[in-house]
C-alpha cells in the first residue's frame, strides 16, 4: 500500500499497516521529513525511533518523495493536511496536490481513500474528478472510499488499531474493498452508506469537543466573576451517571483538528444556504479564551510593578505533543506582548516555537500561566519559590500562589 503524507497520521497508519502484514510506501513530498524518517527517527510522538527502525529494516517499509511509486500499491491512502486559508475557510490546496500528484499513476483495481478530515463531497467532488481526469488510461477501475483519521496523538489508549474505523465508499464494490482493507488494520471498521456520512460524521465529531470545550469556557467566566470553582461544579455534575459528560475549561482549542474541522462544517453549511450559528458562537468564545486567561493572569501582578513579567509554560496544544499548531497559546502571547508585557515561554518538549526558544525555569517573572501541563515540567521548582501561578490546565496543584481558571 501507499500512503500519502506521514505526519501525525500517516506514519502511525504505516506502522499499523505494516504490523498487519502489508508492505508500504509512506510518500511526502517534504524530502527532509522522507530523510528523517528513512534514517529511524520518528518525527511523531506516537511512533518510536525503535518502532520505525524494526520496520525500516524488515524491508515491509520506507519512506520515498516519488509519488510514481504509488503505481505498485493496490490501496492508496491521503493523510495530508486539510487547514484553513487566510479568511479561516477550507484550504485544499495540499489534499489536491496530493490527488493531482498521485492521479497518474494510480492502477487499474486500485482502492484510493482519502483519511484527511474535509467537508462532505470532497471525495466525490474533489478527489474522484481528478483522479479520473489524470489516471493512466488502462486504469479503468479504480475503487474510493472515505475513512476519516481518528488518531489522537499522545492518547495511550486509543489508537489506529483499537479505534472503530468509519468507511463510507462510492459504489458497493469500493465498500467491499475499503472495509477489507480496514478490517485487516483495525479491530473494527464500521460500515456507513456513503462517504458523505462518514465525512460528515468526522466534523461532527471534533464539532462536539468544540461546542462543549466553548460550553465550559463560557461557564467558567461566569463561574469566576461569582468566586464559584467551575472545577469542584464539574467533578459534582460528573456524578451523574448519564446524559453528562465532562469538559475542562483552558486557555482555548488547538492543533490540527479541533479548531479547524468545525469551519469545514460552517463553510459547508454556507455553501448549502444555511448558517451553523451555535458552532461559530463557539468558535468565537474559544477565541477569547487567550485575551481572558491573559487578563486573570496580570490581575494577580501587584499594580506597582511597571512591566509586568510573564512566563507562559506549555506551548504545545495538549500535554505529551511537540505539536504548536493552532495553539492558543499564541493568541496568548500576542495579547501580553500588546499589553507591554515581557512575555517568555517554558515547555520542556518543543525547544523553539517561530524564532524565540524556550527558557529555563529560572526566568524571574511576575506571575506565570500554566498553559499546557506538559510531561517532565517542574512547576514544583516554581511553587517552592514562591511565584505566582494561574493553572489553566485543571492539574490539582496545591498552594497559596496558585489560582485556577
Ligand atoms: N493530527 C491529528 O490529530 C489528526 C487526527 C485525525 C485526523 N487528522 C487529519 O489528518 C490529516 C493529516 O493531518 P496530520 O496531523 O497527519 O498532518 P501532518 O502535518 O502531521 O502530516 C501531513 C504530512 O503530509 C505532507 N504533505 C503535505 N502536502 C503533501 C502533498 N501534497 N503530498 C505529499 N505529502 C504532503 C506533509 O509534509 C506532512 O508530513 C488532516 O486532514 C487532519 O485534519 C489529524
Amino acid at each position: 500500500m501507499a500512503i500519502i503524507g506521514q505526519g501525525y497520521v500517516g506514519l502511525p497508519l504505516a506502522m499499523a499497516a505494516v504490523d498487519a502484514g502489508w508492505t508500504v510506501i509512506g510518500i511526502d513530498n517534504f524530502e527532509g521529513k522522507v530523510a528523517q524518517i528513512n534514517s529511524g527517527k520518528s518525527p511523531v510522538e506516537d511512533i518510536s525511533d525503535m518502532q520505525l527502525q524494526i520496520a525500516l529494516a524488515s524491508g515491509a517499509y520506507r519512506a520515498s518523495v516519488d509519488f510514481s511509486s504509488v503505481a505498485k500499491a493496490s490501496v492508496i491512502t491521503i493523510c495530508v493536511p486539510t487547514p484553513l486559508d487566510d479568511k479561516r475557510e477550507p484550504d485544499l490546496s495540499l489534499l489536491q496536490s496530493a490527488v493531482s500528484a498521485i492521479a497518474p499513476f494510480v492502477s487499474n483495481e486500485t482502492l484510493v481513500v482519502s483519511e484527511s478530515t474535509s467537508y462532505p463531497g470532497t471525495l466525490r467532488d474533489v478527489i474522484i474528478p481528478t483522479v479520473d481526469s489524470l489516471k493512466p488510461k488502462d486504469s479503468v477501475k479504480v475503487y474510493f472510499a472515505s475513512a476519516p483519521e481518528r488518531v489522537n496523538p499522545g492518547d495511550p489508549i486509543w489508537n489506529q488499531k483499537n479505534t472503530p474505523r468509519l468507511v463510507g465508499a462510492v459504489d458497493a464494490a469500493s465498500q467491499v474493498k475499503a472495509l477489507a482493507f480496514y478490517e485487516s488494520i483495525c479491530d473494527v471498521a464500521v460500515s456507513v452508506s456513503s462517504p458523505e456520512v462518514a465525512e460528515a460524521a468526522k466534523l461532527l465529531e471534533n464539532t462536539f469537543r468544540l461546542v462543549n470545550i466553548a460550553l465550559v469556557n463560557e461557564f467558567t467566566q461566569l463561574c469566576a466573576s461569582t468566586g464559584v470553582d467551575v472545577h469542584e461544579v464539574i467533578d459534582a455534575a460528573s456524578s451523574k451517571p448519564y446524559g453528562f459528560m465532562p469538559f475542562r475549561p483552558g486557555v482555548g482549542v488547538g492543533g490540527h483538528c479541533i479548531p479547524v474541522d468545525p469551519l469545514y462544517l460552517t463553510w459547508w453549511a454556507r455553501q448549502n444556504g444555511g448558517r451553523a450559528e451555535f458552532v461559530e458562537k463557539a468558535d468565537s468564545i474559544n477565541h477569547a479564551m487567550p485575551k481572558y486567561v491573559a487578563q486573570r493572569a496580570l490581575a494577580l501582578v501587584d499594580p506597582s510593578v511597571d512591566k509586568p513579567r510573564v512566563l507562559i509554560l506549555g506551548v504545545a496544544y495538549k500535554p505529551g505533543v511537540r505539536d504548536i499548531r493552532e495553539t492558543p497559546v499564541a493568541a496568548l502571547r500576542d495579547f501580553l506582548i500588546g499589553q507591554g508585557v515581557d512575555v517568555a515561554w517554558h515547555d520542556p518538549i518543543v525547544a523553539s516555537w517561530g524564532d524565540s526558544q524556550s527558557v529555563d525555569l529560572k526566568w524571574e517573572c511576575d506571575v506565570a500561566i500554566l498553559a499546557t501541563y506538559q510531561p517532565g515540567m517542574d512547576v514544583v521548582q516554581l511553587i517552592k519559590r514562591g511565584t505566582k501561578i494561574l493553572d489553566c490546565t485543571n492539574s490539582g496543584l496545591n498552594g497559596e500562589n496558585i489560582s485556577s481558571i
